[in-house]
C-alpha cells in the first residue's frame, strides 16, 4: 500500500500517492474545492473524499494553514475558526480508517525542498518561505525541522507581512513586480536580524514565476526558488507520515 500526501488550502484539497524514493507523485494529483466554511469535519470528509480516488493508503500525511503541535491545531489564520484546539489527526484518522500525521503547512513543503529540492544537503539554518494567500515558514538546522514557526504573522512597519507581502497582497494591492519584491525583501531582512539564515527558499504557487520578482530581491542571505513547486507539500505531509 502507498504513502498518501494531502495538502489543504484555504481554496483546495489536492492530494496524490508519492514516491518517496524520488520525492514525486505514483499519479497524477486529485483536486477539489475547500468546503466553506472549512470546518475541521467538513474538511475531514474532504479529506477522505480525496483518499477514495486513490484506494487504502499504509499512511496519510495532511498538510494544513495551522500551527499543529501532537496532532491539535493551535491556529487558524486563514481557515475556520473552529480548527482551535480540534484534535485534527485523530478526526481524519477516523475519517480516513488510516493512520494520519498531521502537520503545518509550510513545515510539510520545507521537508520536500530539503529532502529532494532546493535545500538538498544544505547545512547551516535554512529558512523557507511559501508566499500564498498568508505567507508559511519552516526553519530548519542543519536539515532538522524546527516546526511551526509563524514568520508570516511577524509585523513589518505596522502590518504582518502575510498582509503586505503575501502572493495575495500583491494581488490584492494590485503591485508590480518591484513594488512586491521590495516588500518581500523587508520580510528577508527583517528574519535575516532575528535568525541569520544561511539560505532563504521561496515556495509557493509565485515561486514558478520567480524570474520576474527573485533578480529584484534585497538581501544578504542567497534566496534561491523552491524546486517541487505545488507538489511540495503534498509530498512533504507523506514524508512526514512515513517518517513518523
Ligand atoms: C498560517 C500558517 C501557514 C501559512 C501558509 C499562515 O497564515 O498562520 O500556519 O503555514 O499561512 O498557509
Amino acid at each position: 500500500m502507498s504513502i498518501l500526501g494531502i495538502d489543504v488550502g484555504g481554496s483546495g484539497i489536492k492530494g496524490a500517492p508519492v514516491d518517496l524514493a524520488s520525492g514525486s507523485l505514483v499519479t497524477e494529483r486529485h483536486k477539489m474545492l475547500t468546503p466553506q466554511p472549512a470546518t475541521p469535519m467538513a474538511v475531514s470528509a474532504a479529506v477522505a473524499e480525496v483518499q477514495r480516488r486513490f484506494g487504502p493508503a499504509a499512511r496519510v500525511g495532511v498538510a494544513v494553514p495551522a500551527v499543529v503541535k501532537h496532532g491539535v491545531a493551535y491556529t487558524a489564520a486563514n481557515i475556520d475558526p473552529e480548527w482551535v484546539g480540534c484534535d485534527i489527526q485523530r478526526l481524519f484518522s477516523v475519517a480516513l480508517g488510516a493512520p494520519v500525521t498531521v502537520l503545518n503547512d509550510a513545515d510539510a513543503a520545507g521537508l520536500a525542498e530539503m529532502r529532494y529540492g532546493a535545500g538538498r544537503e544544505v547545512q547551516g539554518t535554512v529558512v523557507m518561505l511559501t508566499l500564498g494567500t498568508g505567507i508559511g515558514s519552516a526553519v530548519f538546522l542543519d536539515g532538522r525541522l524546527v516546526p511551526n514557526t509563524e514568520f508570516g504573522h511577524m509585523e513589518i512597519r505596522g502590518d504582518e507581512a502575510e498582509h503586505r507581502a503575501s502572493a495575495q497582497a500583491r494581488k490584492n494591492d494590485h503591485l508590480s513586480w518591484t513594488k512586491w519584491a521590495a516588500r518581500v525583501s523587508q520580510v528577508l531582512v527583517a528574519l535575516e536580524q532575528l535568525v541569520w539564515p544561511d539560505l532563504f527558499i521561496i515556495g509557493g504557487g509565485v515561486s514558478r514565476k520567480s524570474d520576474k520578482f527573485l533578480p529584484l530581491l534585497k538581501c544578504q542571505t542567497r534566496v534561491v526558488p523552491a524546486a517541487l513547486g505545488n507538489d511540495a507539500g503534498i509530498v512533504g505531509a507523506a514524508l512526514a507520515a512515513a517518517e513518523s
